[in-house]
């Protein structure tokens, strides 16, 4: 079975309901599926992965469930081995290889598109003109978005052969499109309000 968007939608949206969870999961699709543009990959099935990666966190918030006791329920829901390992892989404590191009980019995508998410909450133009200097510069301030860890944004680069600074400034770009349903001002919204 091919994943559509759709059917993953379907099945992240029937187990999670928090706002917060839904607006990461679409973060970190926008990103993965920008890397999947790209490589010349399929954006859709790369799209429904990164959408799927934490579908599970509501009814499974430990580590000792998370993800690992969500891969039975997409099995059912008849989602193929290839999305299903790699939704598994994106957890450190699992430690599993990260040996496809897939498995490398949902890892990066994911601390990094929810930093990049609450730094641009913090501006009044949202991403736009977001150097990653200044990504880079509170991503050492540990009281900022404490939740983030800093060694997986970091170690996501480095599994993508990345410099850090292409990889934020990727990520941006893959957001810029989706600041409204992220709940992002933008540079055009803050001179209407002006
Ligand atoms: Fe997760
Ligand atoms: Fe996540």
């Amino acid at each position: 079975m091919q994943p559509t968007r759709e059917q993953a939608w379907d099945t992240l949206t029937r187990y999670t309901k928090s706002e917060s969870l839904l607006r990461h999961a679409l973060a970190v699709e926008a990103s993965t599926r920008w890397y999947a543009r790209q490589a010349g990959e399929d954006e859709e099935a790369w799209g429904a992965t990164a959408l799927l990666h934490d579908f599970d966190y509501e009814i499974h918030p430990t580590l000792d469930k998370h993800p690992q006791d969500g891969a039975p329920i997409l099995r059912e829901e008849g989602y193929p081995e290839e999305v299903i390992e790699a939704v598994l892989s994106h957890a450190e404590h699992l430690e599993m290889p990260r040996d496809t191009l897939l498995k490398k980019s949902l890892f990066a995508c994911d601390e990094l598109s929810g930093f990049v998410h609450a730094c641009g909450l913090v501006r009044p133009t949202g991403l736009d003109g977001l150097e990653p200097k200044s990504v880079k510069k509170k991503l050492k301030q540990p009281s900022f978005a404490a939740g983030v860890h800093r060694d997986e944004v970091y170690a996501g680069a480095e599994g993508l052969g990345l410099e850090l600074d292409d990889h934020i400034r990727n990520v941006v770009t893959a957001l810029q499109p989706i600041a409204p349903q992220l709940g992002l001002r933008t540079a055009e919204t803050a001179e209407a309000a002006s």
